[in-house]
């Protein structure tokens, strides 16, 4: 692997043990701090005046841009100074060759052939965005047949456009815990996107994670946990590129909050920095990074970098995390976009790694070239830029001379809008369903038998009225949202770019209202009341339909609210049985009233999508087995999230001019975290009911002997007799020769070259866990999501190793299986493959994945907290 130090690697402190960066935020003494001031301020000269050998002030640091662009206010901003160098400097960009595969080999060929014809001017047209039909349109180059590429939102879907679908968020996909489904939605997205001539999807979204429980964005991703949410990367990136789509994985990096996500946004008299991510090498690495790296495993084009800090520096001008992490450690050959006006500076922001400005030309244009004439950006990472672009274009074939036409405009009319549509209906109501989280069913509530009168209430069961005052985001923009924590009519999708825009919506009272017309029953409803006067006794069930709401731009100001809490209390005092139906974009709390004796069914039914009543219908009648699983935790209470439950405001006497928010926690988010600090949730991360239940046995753990010396097994390893005779398994690899041991080397091998995705050995599978998992119940067929953690052992400590333990998490999601469907008394294996990477973490000092030597603890089991069996690995 190759060495990766910087200048100020060698001037700063040794990482601590919190494996933090440097030492602003967390130096215990104020002499240090200057210090390493002194050797930032020292770093950042020597690193500029190796960069920029000629100056142009407008292309220097965004306080300078913003100073020249404010005449006469040039002080009035509290200096960065002190921030610099935070982030260690990490120079030059890689250029990229395409070495990752053949494929993007030649796509690389032809796409440096192209680029050395082209004049500045034109290179730097490819780098740039410009007013179009699209939500952002690079510049063309004519004459050598290269368009306009054509980039739109996203993620669940062409946002705003006419005949094209409104496909679940990826938070109600995550909660599938299905890969095939991850993958067919983005087979399905993608197929939408070529059909309008979008060259560049602007998802999937893996930032933010989840990190903060109100994040207003933690809908359009896919749930709180890295491996969940790079299984789902990976899938959505191979589907929609299976159709020749650039797909854009977002936002790089750490853009866990909305409050503050951006320079000005709500900051007084809208001046002040973005809020700065401050987060360690090795949380950054394991949770962060991580689910990018499936996504540029699986051939991402496209990343997108975030309007954030990240440990001081703006995420799309952030060297460490765009030259080093991404381009360096993950071996990128794609193209680095900026989000929407998320760009700060100009030669800062294209040595830092930044490839394309979006929407418009931003503080390149001209200036870039002029920054390349002056020698403050090299020639040749312009030429990067755009042989990157061109790339992912080639490389997705789109130059094929049968790419369709841009078919969007913002707005969504256009003159002969082409239908999109497919039998995507199918897909996005299957979906529905399968991330639909059963969390309470008692009195035997659901499935429905053909109940002969329901109760409806709750402003969520129909659709709204008036959702289209702005065509572009269904239910509203900015403008209007903020604020909200309930949508005053089915919630399918979430607000913001990410919104989706429904040719329709079938809604809860549309889909029951013909089920229970086909039944020959009978309906009545209340849509509007907190406390419906009507009491309808002889309704059975009562089903009743709240919701919780987010949007971009803003964090949630409540995980519940009083108005949907005091509804379903009111119909629960005299409904002897009553269904409590949530779409929610996220946490919803419900300890309100979960333990009502008539609240006696519980969905989480998510943000679903176009087919909502359909997909509801299908569980609440049993048409579909619910076997969707949380993909966060539900807590009893706001306060047991602690600080991860609010977007952070800056550190306490921090300077609100420089908002920071340090990640204490490391790798304790979401479920690691409650875990960690022995809270009981309500409901915890990967729990879902069934209307059948399962059992677990014969767990079976073998090595897979050729990992990590050669490409293919040498020996495949082979499936244990069925049924084996284990009840718990354990794997010492100590006592293996030493050739199969030497395969289990620390550190992956020095002598490969590194990839996109990351060192080719992290991929590697080391182990294979099977079980076997049964349907124990006596009526229905169904689907169970087996769970795989992993407990990696602590640090062995050695002198003068003070790594700190307490930074790995007890248990770690590191596989998942949706087996079935499973008839009663069916069983079949449940197979999980771990990887180096799976059994890794990063090593702080030697700045590499490493293997630990010690117990691994493996646990198979229903959820996070419903472990069914237990087994050993001994590296
Ligand atoms: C969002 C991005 C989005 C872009 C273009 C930004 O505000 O953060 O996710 O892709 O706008 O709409």
């Amino acid at each position: 692997m190759k060495r990766l130090t910087s200048l100020y690697e060698q001037l700063r402190p040794p990482i601590t043990t919190t494996g933090l960066p440097g030492p602003g935020y967390i130096a215990k003494t104020q002499a240090r701090q200057v210090i390493f001031y002194i050797l930032g301020a020292v770093s950042l000269l020597l690193c500029t005046a190796a960069l920029l050998q000629s100056c142009n002030p407008s292309l220097l640091s965004p306080a300078h841009d913003i100073a020249s662009q404010t005449q006469g206010q040039q002080h009035e901003h509290p200096s960065e100074l002190p921030y610099y160098g935070l982030s260690p400097p990490f120079y030059p960009t890689p250029i990229a060759n395409g070495s990752s595969s053949v494929g993007r080999s030649r796509a690389y060929q032809h796409a440096l052939a192209l680029t050395s014809k082209m004049t500045l001017l034109e290179l730097q047209n490819l780098t740039r965005g410009y007013p179009g039909p699209c939500v952002g349109n690079t510049g063309a180059v004519p004459r050598l047949h290269i368009p306009s590429l054509c980039f739109y939102d996203g993620p669940s879907g062409l946002r705003g456009q006419e005949l094209a679908s409104a496909f679940p968020a990826g938070i109600h996909l995550a909660a599938t815990w299905d890969p095939i489904l991850m993958w067919r939605y983005g087979m399905a997205v993608g197929q939408e996107y070529l059909g309008k001539g979008v060259h560049i999807a602007l998802g999937p979204l893996a930032g933010p994670l989840g990190r903060v429980a109100k994040g207003g964005r933690n809908w359009e991703g896919l749930g709180s946990d890295p491996y969940l949410a790079g299984v789902g990367m990976g899938k959505i990136v191979k589907g929609v590129q299976g159709w020749g789509v650039t797909a854009t994985a977002k936002h790089f990096l750490l853009n866990e909050q909305e409050y503050r996500r951006r320079w000005g946004q709500d900051a007084p008299d809208g001046k002040g920095h973005a809020i700065s991510a401050n987060v360690g090498d090795r949380a950054l690495r394991e949770a962060y990074v991580w689910p990018f790296m499936d996504a540029l495993k699986a051939g991402a084009g496209a990343v997108m970098c975030g309007y954030n800090r990240a440990n001081h520096s703006y995420a799309c001008q952030n060297s460490m995390l765009l030259n080093r992490v991404l381009k360096t450690e993950l071996g990128f050959e794609g193209f680095v976009v900026s989000d929407w006006d998320g760009q700060m500076s100009g030669a800062a922001s294209a040595n830092a790694g930044l490839d394309v400005v979006m929407p418009g030309a931003g503080y390149w244009g001209e200036k870039l070239i002029e920054a390349v004439n002056n020698g403050s950006v090299a020639e040749e990472r312009l030429k990067d830029m755009a042989t990157r672009v061109l790339a992912a274009y080639l490389y997705a074939g789109q130059d094929n001379g049968q790419f369709p036409p841009v078919n969007v405009a913002p707005g969504g009319q256009v003159p002969d809008p082409v239908d999109v549509q497919e039998n995507h209906a199918d897909l996005i109501r299957n979906i529905g369903a399968a991330g639909t989280v059963l969390v309470k069913n008692v009195k035997g509530t659901l499935p429905l038998t053909k109940p002969k009168f329901l109760a409806m209430y709750g402003y969520d069961a129909i659709v709204k009225s008036v959702p289209w005052e702005n065509p572009d985001r269904y239910g509203g923009g900015y403008d209007v949202n903020r604020g909200w924590t309930t949508f005053n009519g089915t919630l399918i999708t979430g607000g913001g770019s990410g919104s989706s825009t429904p040719p329709y919506v079938v809604s809860p009272f549309e889909a029951l209202s013909t089920r229970v017309r086909a039944d020959g029953g009978m309906l009545r409803w209340d849509f509007h009341s907190v406390n419906p006067s009507q009491k309808y006794l002889n309704a059975d069930p009562c089903l009743v339909f709240i919701n919780a709401y987010a949007s971009e731009m803003s964090d949630r100001s409540a995980l519940s609210d009083s108005f949907s809490d005091s509804l379903v209390q009111n119909i629960a005092s005299w409904c002897s049985r009553t269904i409590v139906v949530i779409h929610s974009a996220g946490i919803r709390l419900v300890d309100a009233w979960i333990d009502h004796p008539n609240v006696t069914a519980v969905l989480m039914a998510g943000l679903p999508g176009q087919e909502s009543g359909n997909s509801l219908v299908d569980i609440l009648y049993g048409d579909v087995n619910p076997s969707g699983r949380l993909p966060y935790t539900i807590a009893k209470q706001e306060s047991d999230y602690g600080h991860l439950l609010n977007p952070s405001t800056g550190q306490p006497n921090g300077d609100p001019f420089f908002p920071e928010d340090n990640f204490t926690e490391g790798l304790h988010i979401d479920y690691r975290y409650f875990d960690k600090n022995s809270i009981t949730p309500r409901f915890e991360f990967g729990y879902g009911l069934s209307y059948t239940t399962f059992s677990y046995s014969h767990l079976d753990i073998s090595f897979v002997p050729s990992s990590s010396s050669s490409s293919r097994p040498a020996t495949r390893p082979t499936r244990p007799p069925w049924p084996a005779t284990a009840a718990n398994a354990t794997i010492d690899t100590t006592t293996m020769a030493n050739t199969d041991r030497l395969k289990l080397a620390e550190f992956p091998n020095p002598n490969k070259p590194i990839v996109q995705g990351g060192h080719p050995d992290l991929w590697e599978t080391l182990f294979v866990v099977r079980c076997s998992v049964a349907n124990s119940g006596e009526t229905y067929e169904g689907w169970e999501v087996a769970q795989l953690y992993l407990g990696i052992p602590p640090e062995a400590k050695e002198e003068g190793n003070d790594d700190d333990d307490d930074e790995t998490p007890i248990r770690q999601l590191r596989g998942f299986n949706r087996v079935g469907p499973l008839r009663p008394r069916e069983g079949a294996w449940a197979e999980f493959k771990l990887t180096r990477r799976d059994l890794s973490v990063w090593d702080v000092r030697a700045q590499q994945w490493r293997l630990r030597r010690g117990e691994y603890k493996v646990w198979v089991g229903a959820s996070s907290r419903d472990l069914r069996l237990s087994g050993t690995i001994v590296i």
